[in-house]
């Protein structure tokens, strides 16, 4: 089971991400999508402010993207919604990164009928390769390895 824990929030993320903000495309892609579902009904578009969120930050740090706690907290605001509800939706989803990821972020389904096809000898020759643990990513920042629930590919 993959880990879905946040990242510590610490002065150092804050002071990082503290500032975040949707850029004049972003913002423009997240007034789309609030736009629709009905009026006051904002926070339907949880998922997708989310999505947008956490490309944004991968654009700004060459990755596939996380989601930092301010971050969330960004959302959240934007959306006139309680943090719990934005984080309930953002540690639920295997979609959303919870931590820093690299590059390129490999995902191995680790659920029933995946495993029994082979998932876990694929995840062990992934983690030879690489010289990284599951969870982990390798020095160069390229690439990350995950562990994750069914993705629909069974
Ligand atoms: Fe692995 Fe569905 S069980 S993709």
């Amino acid at each position: 089971m993959a880990d879905r824990s946040l990242a510590p929030d610490t002065p150092e993320l804050r002071e990082r991400w503290g500032g975040f903000e949707f850029t004049e495309s972003y913002r423009a892609r997240a007034d789309r999508a609030i736009a629709r579902y009905p009026e006051g009904r904002q926070r339907s578009a949880v998922m997708p402010l989310l999505d947008l969120a956490q490309r944004q930050v991968g654009e700004e740090t060459n990755t596939q993207g996380w989601l930092p706690l301010p971050v969330i907290e960004y959302v959240a605001d934007y959306l006139d919604m309680p943090v719990i509800r934005v984080l309930e939706v953002a540690t639920f989803y295997f979609m959303y990164n919870l931590r820093p990821v690299g590059k390129y972020h490999v995902q191995v389904c680790g659920t029933t009928p995946c495993m029994v096809c082979g998932s876990e000898a694929i995840k062990k020759a992934i983690e030879d390769h690489l010289g990284i643990q599951e969870g982990e990513t390798t020095k160069d920042g390229l690439f990350t390895l995950r562990e994750v629930e069914c993705l629909g590919a069974c």
